[in-house]
């Protein structure tokens, strides 16, 4: 049974089948290649981007979806995640599409071999498809047919690093691509590990070919890090003052701090891809749920 926990579940050919079929999708929307199946939309938190861009991509395919608002579910009333999760999975759905709050909950599910698990964000740790769509992104940026032909690109990831589930299943993806990741961020926002970090962007910004600008996750912050985050915001918010005329991608996974993460001005800029990445979650879920169902 094929899981998407996170991207080292997918094989390298099942990574590039990937991308040709967003790609093509994206050309030529397909026939109904999913009709009669059926996905169940699980979300412990809250999302606009990732649930909605995976209905919207089963229902191009022609599945079904059916969504279960957790806070209205049984939940409330006792129920395990996983007598709620076995429950669902007793009704035969050709999938689970899952985002909650904890690391392993993706993970744990999967284990039991009861449907397909598709991880739509799990703690910090995992968004494994919001990694696959910035990964296309950046080859449509730059042109590249193959996620190997990524290899020596240089990303410059931003922000709140160490909270962010995007960063981690990003840094794993763009890695074993061969991209370069450097990370700048203040000290409480820098995670632990070998890759190359700066406090100031200044100090990198002209060996980058794209920066990935990240939220501050304050839901996920035990206590305040920074009081005034229009203080974080002149160091670390994207501008057209600090790009300069550089040619370099912009990206962002959502929500945006406006102004804070990135300003108003270089929302507008062509260099940012921001929507783009939007749009292109759709044809890149589409490709996963494809791979989910023929695997
Ligand atoms: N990028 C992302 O995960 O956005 P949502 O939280 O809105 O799904």
């Amino acid at each position: 049974m094929q899981h998407l926990v996170d991207t080292n579940d997918f094989n390298d050919k099942q990574l590039i089948q990937i991308m040709n079929d967003a790609r093509a999708f994206k050309i030529k929307m397909p026939s109904r290649l999913l009709q009669d199946k059926l996905f169940v939309t699980l979300f412990f938190e809250n999302s606009t981007r990732t649930r909605s861009s995976f209905e919207v991509a089963a229902k191009r395919l022609g599945a079904s979806i059916v969504h279960l608002d957790p806070s209205k579910s049984s939940t409330n009333k006792g129920e395990s995640l996983e007598d709620t999760f076995e429950n669902l999975a007793a009704m035969e759905p050709d999938g689970v599409i899952i985002r909650h709050e904890f690391n392993n909950t993706p993970k744990k599910l999967a284990k039991k071999g009861l449907t397909p698990i598709i991880n739509a964000g799990a703690g910090n740790t995992a968004h494994p498809t919001q990694a696959l769509l910035d990964c296309f992104t950046i080859m449509e940026h730059f042109n590249l047919t193959s996620p190997h032909e990524l290899k020596g690109k240089t990303i410059a990831i931003v922000g709140d690093i160490v909270s962010s589930r995007v960063a981690s299943s990003g840094i794993r993806l763009f890695t074993r691509l061969g991209l370069n990741v450097v990370l700048v961020a203040p000290q409480p926002f820098m995670p632990k590990n070998d890759l190359p970090k700066y406090e100031n962007l200044a100090d990198v910004i002209d060996n980058v070919d794209v920066i990935m600008s990240l939220r501050a996750q304050l839901e996920r912050h035990k206590a305040p890090i920074f009081e005034d985050y229009d203080e974080y915001a002149k160091e670390y918010c994207i501008t057209k003052e600090r790009m300069a005329q550089r040619d370099i991608l912009l990206l962002h996974p959502g929500p945006v701090m406006r102004n804070i993460d990135i300003s108003d001005e270089m929302l507008e800029d062509k260099r940012s891809k921001v929507l783009e990445q939007v749009k292109n979650g759709v044809y890149v879920r589409m490709a996963i749920l494809k791979l989910v169902l023929e695997s």
